[in-house]
């Protein structure tokens, strides 16, 4: 079987949640299957050897499950985008609408820098607002987008377009 496949069958469809009428993508079945995480990790190594990243940024909290084990994998630094209020240090911050609601996030100020080529990872790409906000952070400080990945795409939403004008460089594992 290939991974889409795999990964099709392991992501569990669950109905009004977290709002009635959204389908929730539940991806926590891929974490209980450890050969599996470990395909997942290995095909994100892969795909994203060539973008010449020097760091990666995960988005809080579930891009943090594959982000920072990536990052170890490529021998590189990690960064936290973190939602709003959970960051010690000094903070650039952004505002944005999600799929359900409104949500801001921050990265901490010296996290990235104009010598920066960043990965932004989540588990999820829905309406693409929250990989946007991240991109603009990581522009904010003066780093480019190197890449986006993230292990499923819903595509009739459309967030990809939201991407595009950081990069095109826009990895997904499964696309629905
Ligand atoms: C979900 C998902 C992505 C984001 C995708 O996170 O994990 O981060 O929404 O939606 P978008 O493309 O419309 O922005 P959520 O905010 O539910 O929080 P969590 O990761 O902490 O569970
Ligand atoms: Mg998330």
């Amino acid at each position: 079987m290939i991974l889409e496949e795999k990964l099709k069958s392991e992501i569990r469809d669950v109905p009004d949640f977290p709002v009635p009428g959204i389908i929730f993508k539940d991806i926590t079945p891929i974490m209980m299957n450890p050969v599996l995480s470990k395909e997942v990790l290995e095909e994100l190594k892969q795909s994203v050897l060539d973008l010449g990243i020097t760091k990666i940024a995960g988005i809080e909290s579930r891009g943090f499950l594959f982000g920072y084990p990536l990052a170890m994998e490529l021998g590189l630094p990690f960064v936290l985008i973190r939602k709003k209020g959970k960051l010690p240090y000094h903070k650039v911050s952004h505002a944005y609408a999600l799929e359900y609601g409104q949500a801001e996030i921050e990265m901490h100020i010296d996290a990235v820098n104009e010598t920066d080529t960043v990965l932004i990872h989540d588990d999820l790409l829905a309406t693409g607002g929250s990989a946007s906000a991240a991109g603009q952070l990581v522009n904010n400080c003066g780093a480019k987008v190197a890449g986006f990945s993230f292990l499923v795409e819903l595509e009739f939403l459309g967030g990809r377009e939201k991407l595009l004008p950081f990069t095109e460089n826009i990895l997904t594992l499964v696309r629905y």
